[in-house]
C-alpha cells in the first residue's frame, strides 16, 4: 500500500465535507470530533457530489436524491442508495489527511 496526502487537516471544517480532486481520484474529507473519514465523493447511485451533501453526526445526505451513507463505514443508511459507498482508511498524521492507496 501507499500513501497519498490530501489535505491539511485545518483545511476540512467539522461537520462539513471537503471535496479534494488527486490524481484519478475524486474524494468527498469529513471531520468529526477530531476524526477524519474519507470516501468517494461521486454518490454510488448518481452523480450527487457527498462533499456538498448534508452531514448529521456520521450520516451524509446526498443532496440529489437524499439518500445517505454512514461516513465511517461507507455502509447505506437510506435508499434510494443501494451500493456501499468506497471509503479509504485514513493514516495517523499530526497534520494532514493521508489516506492509503494501493500501489500502482
Ligand atoms: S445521486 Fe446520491 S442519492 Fe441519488
Amino acid at each position: 500500500m501507499a500513501s497519498l496526502t490530501l489535505c491539511k487537516k485545518e483545511d476540512v471544517p467539522e461537520d462539513e465535507g471537503l471535496k479534494v480532486e488527486i490524481n484519478d481520484l475524486t474524494l468527498a474529507v469529513f471531520h468529526v470530533e477530531s476524526v477524519f473519514y474519507v470516501m468517494d465523493d461521486v454518490c454510488s447511485h448518481g452523480p450527487g457530489s457527498l462533499s456538498e451533501g448534508f452531514l448529521e453526526g456520521y450520516e451524509i445526505e446526498c443532496d440529489f436524491h437524499a439518500g445517505s451513507f454512514d461516513i465511517r463505514t461507507g455502509e447505506v443508511m437510506r435508499p434510494p442508495c443501494m451500493i456501499p459507498q468506497k471509503i479509504y482508511k485514513v493514516l495517523d498524521d499530526p497534520n494532514d489527511v493521508i489516506i492509503e492507496v494501493p500501489e500502482d
